[in-house]
């Protein structure tokens, strides 16, 4: 078994289906003639690369929790010849020097130490599932966005997302992926190597990424009008996902400590990238469909 596997988001962030829906709710925005946009959870820079695209005067702040993607929207956005800046805190981020520039901070998206009014689009794209504190969230980015200013999310976690047969193909991959790594435990312990064992409680994701309530489109149209926000579109994306973007989302570690929870996350990632097609077959399906939430909004 190879220990390499890619855990990062960035093999599922490149996947066909992720961004053709991501490029499909990037063109619902508003943003052509904005020029200070924060992009929260911005992890690899998928989305805020296809925002800065259509955002053509704009510059960009991404804050992501985790180092590792951080380093790599450095990299995609210099890549892309943007003008790349590390910045150590909100509250040194700005202003950033005139131009595309791209300010990328390790930080929380509900920390956010800007001045008022920093910005005149905030995002967070295919994230906002992992945050607890939704209304604190709210708060915070009412206050860092200039009235009018445009707030938008996407997320695949919502109340809604998954139509019967999509949670019937997601029961079979626990099963099949729980199969895999019991196989691979024993050829372990054949070996004389010590076997797989699953630490209970000690996943860092899963309290966050399932422990919190999806809220239903009625219910994230009552919480945004509650702080402020006015909804411009509320949509929700049917995306369908076959056993390659199965593959790469189960490699990636938030899914594979969320759904395996206590098992090293490698043998996690690598057991559920190798049980997606497993997991179709057993449901019966080629392809899933896991229905996205598409928000966009304006602050009074
Ligand atoms: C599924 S990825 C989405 C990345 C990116 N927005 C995209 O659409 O490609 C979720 C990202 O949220 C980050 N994250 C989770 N909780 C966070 C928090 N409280 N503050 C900042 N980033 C967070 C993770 O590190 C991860 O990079």
């Amino acid at each position: 078994m190879s220990a390499d596997v890619d855990t990062t988001y960035a093999r599922f962030a490149a996947d066909q289906a992720y961004r053709e829906a991501n490029d499909a709710f990037v063109r619902r925005l508003p943003i052509e003639s904005c020029v200070r946009i924060l992009d929260l959870c911005c992890g690899t820079g998928a989305v805020g690369q296809i925002m800065m695209a259509r955002a053509t005067q704009a510059s960009y702040v991404g804050i992501d929790l985790d180092p590792i993607q951080i380093d790599l929207a450095e990299r995609n956005f210099a890549g892309l010849g943007y003008a790349v800046h590390r910045i150590a805190t909100p509250e040194v981020a700005l202003p950033l020097p005139p131009g595309r520039r791209v300010g990328l901070i390790v930080g929380s998206a509900t920390d956010l130490g800007f001045p008022p009014a920093s910005f005149d689009a905030v995002n967070i794209s295919n994230a906002i599932h992992l945050i607890a504190d939704k209304a604190g969230l709210l708060a915070a980015v009412a206050r860092v966005l200039q009235p009018g200013g445009i707030y938008s999310f996407s997320s695949g976690f919502y109340a809604g997302c998954w139509p019967p047969v999509t949670q019937r193909v997601y029961y079979e991959w626990l099963k099949e992926a729980t199969a895999w790594i019991a196989r691979e435990s024993a050829e372990r312990v054949a070996r004389g190597e010590p076997p797989i064992r699953r630490q209970r409680g000690r996943s860092q994701m899963s309290p966050v990424a399932y422990g919190n309530r999806w809220l239903d489109p009625g219910e994230w149209r009552a919480l945004l009008a509650e702080h402020g926000f006015e909804v411009r579109e509320l949509a929700e994306r049917p995306v369908v996902f076959d056993r390659d973007s199965l593959a790469k989302v189960g490699s990636y570690s938030g899914l594979a400590e969320a759904q395996l929870a206590g098992y090293p996350t490698e043998i996690a990632a690598q057991a559920l990238d190798a049980t997606a097609g497993l997991a179709l077959r057993s449901a019966g399906v080629d392809a899933v469909q896991h229905n996205w939430i598409e928000v966009v909004a304006a602050r009074r």
